[in-house]
């Protein structure tokens, strides 16, 4: 048997918000080379657990822990969790006014080059750079000087995620509902962006609700959320089966 190497391990964690108990034992392990996706009812718990990941001081851990090949980062600041190469494409990106896109792209470009000890790259050659990979989403390069996320439309703002992913080219990538807001021509060209960003060295936490996108990118593995638990592990198979029937014969199974 192949020697698998753990990108990602959760054991029987729980996280409360506000006394309120959101994640409740949920256990999770993500190999290098693996595509995952996360399905599961609204208010499951998918984008708080993708949060927690990726280090959201919000959300109090109570129990269980989060390696990173095999580091424990349970309760690691967000900043030193993306260093360590955790990347999360939000459900709904923020918009920061007076920041340009650009700048923001490349202060998070530069950080990282500084965290592998190589050099940082002036405005120009990041110039050169970004626009490889906005030609590669078909995104157009006006979307650079606009400030971050700023009256983006929901699909571009989603690109622009999408942007940071391949750019960072993070270890684990974690993209919540990626597939929402973007047309039907753009939903297809990010999931062929996304399965060309896969490789045997990375890996990709999907979240999303709908079976379009797990048709185009065939995730490994396919988890059910309900109640702050994965309830349920298989193929694609399970997606198909809650496009056709929902999600209450799973629950009811359980
Ligand atoms: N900051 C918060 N304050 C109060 N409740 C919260 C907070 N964050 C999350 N929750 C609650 O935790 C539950 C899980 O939310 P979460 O956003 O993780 O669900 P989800 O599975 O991502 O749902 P959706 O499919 O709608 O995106 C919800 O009931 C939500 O209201
Ligand atoms: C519930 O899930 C649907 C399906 O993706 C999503 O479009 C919607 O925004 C979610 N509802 C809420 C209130 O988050
Ligand atoms: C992981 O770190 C947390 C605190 O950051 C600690 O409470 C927990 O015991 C650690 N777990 C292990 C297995 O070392
Ligand atoms: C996405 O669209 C752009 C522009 O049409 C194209 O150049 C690129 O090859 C497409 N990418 C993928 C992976 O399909
Ligand atoms: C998915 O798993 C089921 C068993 O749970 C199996 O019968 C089926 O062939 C698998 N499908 C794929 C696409 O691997
Ligand atoms: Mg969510």
């Amino acid at each position: 048997m192949i020697n698998k190497q753990e990108i990602l391990k959760i054991h029987n964690l729980h996280v409360n918000i506000n006394n309120k108990e959101i994640i409740a034992g949920l256990n999770l392990i993500v190999n290098k080379g693996e595509i995952h996706a996360i399905m599961g009812k609204n208010g499951s718990g998918k984008s708080t657990l993708a949060k927690v990941i990726s280090g959201h001081p919000a959300y109090q851990r109570t129990k269980g822990n989060i390696f990173f090949k095999n580091e424990n980062i349970t309760n690691e600041e967000p900043e030193k969790i993306s260093h360590k190469g955790i990347f999360l494409a939000f459900q709904y990106p923020i918009e920061v006014p007076g920041v340009s896109n650009i700048d923001f792209l490349r202060l998070a470009y530069n950080c990282k080059q500084k965290q592998l000890n190589k050099p940082e790259v002036d405005p120009l050659s990041f110039f050169q750079l970004i626009n490889d990979e906005i030609q590669k989403i078909n995104m157009n390069p006006l979307f650079l000087n606009r400030h971050l996320n700023e009256g983006f439309s929901g699909g571009e703002k989603k690109k622009n995620e999408i942007l940071q992913m391949s750019l960072l080219k993070s270890e684990l990538s974690i993209l919540d509902e990626i597939d929402s807001g973007l047309d039907v021509d753009a939903l297809k060209n990010i999931s062929n962006n996304i399965k060309t960003f896969a490789n045997k060295n990375n890996a990709i936490l999907l979240i999303t609700h709908y079976q379009k996108l797990i048709d185009y990118i065939k995730p490994d593995y396919v988890h059910i959320m309900d109640q702050g638990k994965i309830i349920l592990t298989g193929n694609t198979t399970i997606a198909s089966n809650i496009d056709k029937h929902g999600y209450e014969d799973i629950l009811l199974k359980k």
